[in-house]
């Protein structure tokens, strides 16, 4: 028991030292960010302060220029999108990467299409209609179009197709680059509910976002970053949006 307690309160993902440069744009200097089992990690800042790059580094899209990354206490390197999902890490990216002209199934199954029979080039379609079913039911989303293109969604739709399909893959972090951007309220809140729920089943969750109550919404601790450096690193207990924004804009701006 003793050790369980222990162990859940070691970070899931740490990163140390992580600086990016692109050319002499500097994205990242000197972060360390870490993420907690069953935690809900709130990566905020202004445009251009390093947000996506970050996320992308744990996605394994970039390569830090400099640093470390630990994953349960044991130091890994991220080569590429297919490194990271064999860690459990799961990206929603800002652009949602949906085929537009194809159908529910088809978008939750792109690119990792389960197979059947001997030969193993037939893919197995309705496999894939049970277990899109499956998962949309157990997080509560409710999709009208399974079978049409999902350009019939609304944006809300779409953004709970896109993280709702990174469910079945046995995701531990799944980070999520400003699933409400572009969404009104209503939606808003669902896709709130469904980053609650992924909490709730044992995921940790990283979420940016530039709408502090949609952080203070969700979050348990909330990360800021500022000109690529880490300015601030808060529990959400132990904070408040104003003072959130004041490390966001920076205290010389004020
Ligand atoms: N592929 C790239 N090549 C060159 N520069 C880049 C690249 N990606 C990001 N940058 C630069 O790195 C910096 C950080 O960008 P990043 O996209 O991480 O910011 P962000 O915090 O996500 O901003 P936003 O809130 O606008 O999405 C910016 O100055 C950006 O122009
Ligand atoms: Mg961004």
């Amino acid at each position: 028991m003793e050790a369980k307690v222990f162990a859940s309160s070691q970070p899931i993902l740490s990163l140390r030292g992580i600086s990016k440069y692109f050319g002499g744009v500097h994205a990242l200097e000197d972060v360390d960010f870490d993420v907690y089992p069953q935690e809900i990690v709130a990566l905020v800042g202004d445009n251009g302060a390093g947000k996506s790059t970050l996320v992308k580094i744990i996605a394994g899209v970039h390569r830090p220029t400099k640093g470390h990354i630990f994953f349960q206490g044991q130091p890994v390197e991220i080569h590429s999108p297919h490194d990271a999902q064999a860690l459990g890490i799961e990206i929603v990216y800002q652009e949602l990467a949906l085929i537009e002209t194809r159908d529910v199934p088809a978008n939750f199954f792109l690119g990792r299409e389960p197979v059947k029979g001997r030969l193993g080039i037939f893919v197995d379609r309705r496999k894939m209609v049970e277990d899109t079913v499956r998962t949309l039911r157990e997080l509560g989303i409710e999709l009208p179009y399974l079978r049409s293109p999902v350009r019939y969604l609304s944006g809300g739709q779409r953004q709970a197709l896109a993280i709702g399909r990174v469910m079945p893959w046995g995701g531990k972090i799944i980070i999520m680059d400003e699933p409400t951007a572009a969404l009104g309220v209503k939606e808003s809140r669902r896709v709130l509910d469904l980053i609650l729920r992924l909490k709730e089943k044992g995921c940790s969750v990283i979420v940016i976002s530039h709408n502090m109550r949609h952080v203070f919404n969700v979050a348990d601790r909330i990360v800021v970053l500022r000109g690529g450096r880490k300015v601030g690193d808060k529990k959400k207990s132990e904070t408040t949006p104003d003072e959130i924004v004041k490390l966001i804009v920076g205290a010389d701006m004020l």
